[in-house]
């Protein structure tokens, strides 16, 4: 999604800027543009598509200056092109506004504006937002109190950095539902959407929350909320290196991540495994872990790859804990009125935790009185911050807009909160112990698994021009089914179904002939004789299949055109070893089709808009 980055100081903001806003192309976008302050004037230079044509545009011209924001956009209200890019500004071309986010009134705002005598160019939203933030600035009010009065109007969500040409030394920035921080340095400091961006300046962190907004000077800077009322904020140091956001030798963030599964799940699970009480400690959930397992229910909402992992977490809790467990798709749950009992517990999945639907789901629940826990990635994201409670998965910075190593990591945290309250509740020390090793061993399993990449890649030759594709895939693995599809659709842009395998006989079974490439999810399990009958079924009707495997079975290889054999394991903890198969098989469709695997057409990292 739109990208923000903003320098102020005394060194040349252009490369600052522009490296910046290349750390977050990863997060998706179609244009990007730059807006300069010099002694006496300003410069604005946008560009539709990379952020390197932007960079090759200002190149030509030869500009520095100490004062610059810079933005990539992601296109919602207007096509992607050079004039609906951000940076916008007012009439006099000396206020220049970038804005993630979506400004919800702009129509009503636009009109009240034209009739007072503001033209627009764009046809965007955030247009509004620097003839609104001007329209106060005539009146005589400060740079400052112009924005905090504009965004009184504004309805919607935004993150935005505003600079004027008429008070050099600062840059205003406010957020509302879309993420925003302070990179603090020496006689410099940075504003930006993702500290990925600036974390090569600076390791000093400060986090809006929504309803602030703040002055950013060289040396200093002052937080209110939109109420005027001061704000103390507080420096974070962070941890995160540059490394961690490095490709590290492979072709494409995508792999790497895929590769550094073994590690990232190792450290998932560091420190949180005890053993010999065959539990979990999970200090996040210290506080509240009796009042978790004497829940009359549980329910899991996310977006995407993190509502597949919640799906897999229903398994789990249901089996171990027997607490009913639902999972529901935040843009549903937050819209449908639910029903939310006072001794429920809702988790909210997030890899960025910066997803705005599951945000105003989680929102909507703790309103409402929910217990609300976060399971997030990204540490001091918006949905950690707002969780009562939560656990971190420290996978690691993901770069790579399909998710792979955040998903098998959110799998071993609801592994692990599934031990810390069945053990609570009815599971015995026995069954506890056993599922906490062989918690441990998954990582030298996900290894073992990661040595069939190039066998992988073969049989992604043989089907990359496939127009459809279908996965299936029982209990536990159902969910893996639809997370091998969605993989392959959001990279290779073929159209992939997943289904639980006993349901294709009630319609997908139509669709099957010798063009249809089917994967089957078929480890040997308590359900491996249904799932081999409905092997059988396709291949009576000439499918071609690709099975995912014990490695001890031989005899399934005489019923499909492919196997991939991978270790055993126990059932709650198959999708880890699934799942990585059937990574690798789109990434290498996507490879071999030329496609941009990391920045998938379309995608973005962080859906930051609803
Ligand atoms: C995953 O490959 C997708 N790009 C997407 O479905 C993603 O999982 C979803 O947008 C949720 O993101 P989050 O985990 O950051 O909330």
């Amino acid at each position: 999604m739109c990208g923000i980055v903003g320098y102020i100081g005394e060194k040349n903001c252009v490369p600052i800027i522009i490296n910046g806003l290349k750390r977050l192309e990863y997060r998706g976008y179609d244009s990007a543009g730059i807006a300069l302050i010099f002694d006496h004037h300003s410069e604005v230079i946008k560009n539709k598509g990379k952020v390197s044509l932007l960079e090759d545009k200002i190149d030509s011209l030869d500009l520095s200056a100490n004062l610059g924001i810079g933005h990539t956009r992601w296109a919602t209200h207007g096509v992607p092109n050079e004039i609906n890019a951000h940076p916008h500004f007012n009439t006099s071309k000396n206020l220049y506004v970038i804005h993630n986010g979506i400004i919800e009134n702009y129509q009503t705002l636009r009109t009240g504006l034209q009739k007072l005598g503001y033209e627009f160019i764009t046809q965007t939203d955030s247009e509004v937002l620097p003839h609104l933030i001007d329209s106060f600035l005539v009146k005589g009010h400060s740079l400052f109190k112009s924005v905090q009065l504009a965004l009184s109007e504004v309805d919607g969500t935004y993150g935005i950095a505003v600079i004027y040409e008429k008070e050099p030394d600062k840059i205003i920035a406010a957020r509302k539902g879309s993420p925003l921080v302070l990179g603090i340095g020496e006689n410099e400091n940075f504003v930006a959407s993702d500290v990925s961006a600036i974390i090569s300046h600076t390791k000093q962190i400060v986090y809006l929350e929504d309803g602030e907004i703040i002055q950013v000077f060289k040396n200093h800077f002052n937080a209110k909320t939109n109420l005027d009322k001061e704000v103390k904020k507080e420096i974070h140091e962070i941890s995160m290196t540059l490394d961690e956001i490095d490709k590290g030798g492979f072709p494409h963030f995508m792999l790497k991540e895929i590769m550094e599964q073994p590690e990232s799940v190792r450290n998932s699970m560091r420190g949180r495994i005890l053993f010999d009480e065959g539990t979990a400690k999970l200090g996040g959930l210290e506080n509240v872990a009796d009042r978790l397992a004497a829940s009359k229910r549980i329910t899991i909402s996310a977006c995407g790859t993190s509502w597949h992992a919640g799906l897999v977490g229903k398994y789990m809790l249901e089996q171990f804990t027997r607490i009913p467990t639902e999972v529901e798709y935040a843009s549903e749950f937050r819209y449908r009125n639910p029903i939310i009992e006072k001794d429920d517990a809702i988790f909210f999945i997030s890899q960025s935790g910066e997803t705005a639907d599951t945000l105003a789901a989680l929102k909507e629940a703790k309103l409402r009185g929910a217990l609300v826990l976060g399971i997030c990635n990204v540490v001091g994201s918006s949905i950690a911050r707002e969780s009562n409670a939560g656990v971190y998965t420290h996978a690691g910075p993901e770069i790579g807009v399909a998710s792979t190593k955040a998903f098998s990591s959110q799998l071993v945290v609801l592994a692990l909160i599934t031990l810390l309250i069945a053990r609570k509740k009815t599971m015995s020390l026995v069954d506890g112990k056993s599922i906490a090793l062989e918690l441990s061993h998954i990582p030298e399993k996900i290894s073992e698994i990661l040595k069939l990449n190039d066998e992988i890649e073969k049989i992604a030759e043989i089907f990359k021009d496939s127009k459809n594709f279908l996965y299936l895939g029982r209990g536990y693995n159902f969910p893996v089914a639809l997370e091998g599809a969605l993989k392959l659709k959001e990279i290779s842009y073929i159209h992939a179904e997943g289904y639980p395998a006993a349901e294709m006989k009630h319609g997908p079974i139509a669709l099957i002939d010798e063009n249809m490439p089917v994967v089957f999810i078929a480890p040997k399990d308590s359900t491996y004789d249904k799932i081999i009958s409905n092997i059988q079924e396709i291949k009576a009707r000439r499918g071609r299949i690709i099975a995912i495997a014990s490695k001890n079975d031989n005899e399934i290889d005489k019923l499909v055109d492919y196997t991939i054999k991978i270790p055993d394991t126990i059932r709650i903890l198959m999708p880890l070893l699934t799942v990585i198969p059937l990574q690798l098989l789109a990434y290498h469709i996507a490879v071999k089709k030329g496609l941009n695997v990391d920045q998938p057409r379309n995608l973005a990292k962080s859906v930051t808009v609803e």
